[in-house]
């Protein structure tokens, strides 16, 4: 009997080591100002990476090589709060330059997260023994946007989430809503993409038929249409809305409103709705707080644009504006995307994470 006493400890030993390497991960996003509101995690020995849904690989400027090796520091989390700091090695890609994102942010780098086993969310299951799965809470600035202030979270491994007050507890996962099919309609894109069986409507009433790709960006600011899609789109909220708020239009954007004749809810400005109807039945709905830009103090525009130039890419491309105050959820495995509803509405903004460590 005794003889099994080593082999029983070792056991639990093993178990423990697994069961404290496969907590999810936590990462702070900030962000950024003015034009460059792009979104950084302080990843790099808390220098910024630029979190990018499209881009393959983690990318550091090194002179010499083709990759590098990069040490990333992040939280264990239950979702509610950090629990441990973590650093890991993670294989970065060398950009000879820094990227213009770097220039732009002050970044150090980019944090990938697309369909690649080079990017961050792949590197974080590999080495942390979690999911390769992800939920971003992208935050708003709070001027552009209504309820928040520029900070927000991400969890990286599966697991609960949560946004404080903890009123209830109930955990802003529970919110998710039904899967929808990740597809791949761009062989050799590593971005996200889903499809939008019964096109967008605009206050119940379809502005732009099915089925249309949709992609889904965090280093675009607004969403952006291919041309056709947008003329009918935005002549669709025009005329819905109609004119008796109108004010010239603010570039870059083409419709814009005094704001202090819109009236305004936890839904910010009462606005048509938008809906993306997607595969399955599941819609993607845009209120007033993720559709209209506030440009200053008295303007409001309606935040969507038209896709410059020539574009190969989808009709549809969500950008960060679109997706702030939601938790957007993506599972790598099982290729599916999930994301809840206008966090606001319930009284909650991605800014509402609780970074104090959990005594
Ligand atoms: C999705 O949006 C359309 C158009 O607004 C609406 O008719 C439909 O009922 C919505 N579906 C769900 C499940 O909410
Ligand atoms: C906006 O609306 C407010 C309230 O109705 C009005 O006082 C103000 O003059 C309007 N501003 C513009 C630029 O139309
Ligand atoms: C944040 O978490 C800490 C540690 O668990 C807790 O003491 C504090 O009350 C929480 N704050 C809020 C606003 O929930």
């Amino acid at each position: 009997m005794s003889q099994l006493k080593p082999v029983i400890v070792l056991v639990l030993l093993v178990l423990c080591v697994c069961t404290a390497a496969s907590a999810p991960l936590l990462i702070k996003i900030n962000k950024g100002v003015a034009s460059t509101a792009l979104y950084t995690a302080p990843l790099s020995a808390g220098r910024p990476l630029v979190l990018d849904l499209s881009a393959p690989a983690i990318t550091t400027p090194c002179s010499s090589g083709t990759t590098t090796t990069v040490t990333l520091s992040a939280s264990t989390t239950n979702g509610a709060n950090p629990l441990s700091p973590v650093s890991f090695a993670a294989t970065a890609t060398c950009a000879a330059a820094p990227s213009h994102y770097g220039r732009m942010s002050g970044a150090a780098g980019v944090a990938g997260l697309g369909r690649s086993s080079a990017s961050f969310p792949a590197q974080v299951a590999s080495t942390q023994k979690v999911a390769n799965s992800f939920a971003l809470c992208l935050p708003s600035d709070g001027r552009t946007g209504f309820s928040g202030n520029g900070v927000g979270a991400a969890i990286f491994g599966g697991g609960p989430f949560y946004l404080a007050p903890p009123a209830d507890r109930e955990a802003i996962t529970t919110l998710l809503s039904d899967p929808v099919p990740l597809r791949q309609p761009f062989s050799g894109y590593p971005g996200y993409f889903v499809t939008a069986t019964g096109g967008i409507a605009i206050d119940g009433s379809v502005a732009a038929a099915g089925p249309l790709v949709v992609g889904l960006s965090t280093t675009v600011t607004y969403t952006q249409l291919r041309a056709d899609v947008y003329s009918r789109f935005i002549a669709t909220f025009d005329r819905s809305l109609g004119q008796t708020a109108k004010v010239a239009a603010v570039a870059p954007f083409e419709l814009c409103y005094n704001s202090s004749k819109l009236g305004s809810s936890l839904l910010g400005y009462s606005v048509p709705q938008v809906d993306v109807l997607l595969e399955g039945g599941t819609n993607l709905t845009v209120f007033g707080g993720n559709s209209m830009a506030q440009v200053n103090a008295n303007t409001a525009c309606f935040a969507f644009l038209k896709s410059s130039g020539s574009t190969t890419g989808p009709p549809v491309l969500i950008g960060g504006f679109q997706l702030e105050n939601r938790l957007v959820a993506i599972h790598n495995a099982k290729q599916q995307l999930s994301f809840t509803g206008y966090l606001p509405a319930r009284g909650f903004s991605c800014s509402n994470f609780n970074f104090t460590r959990a005594g």
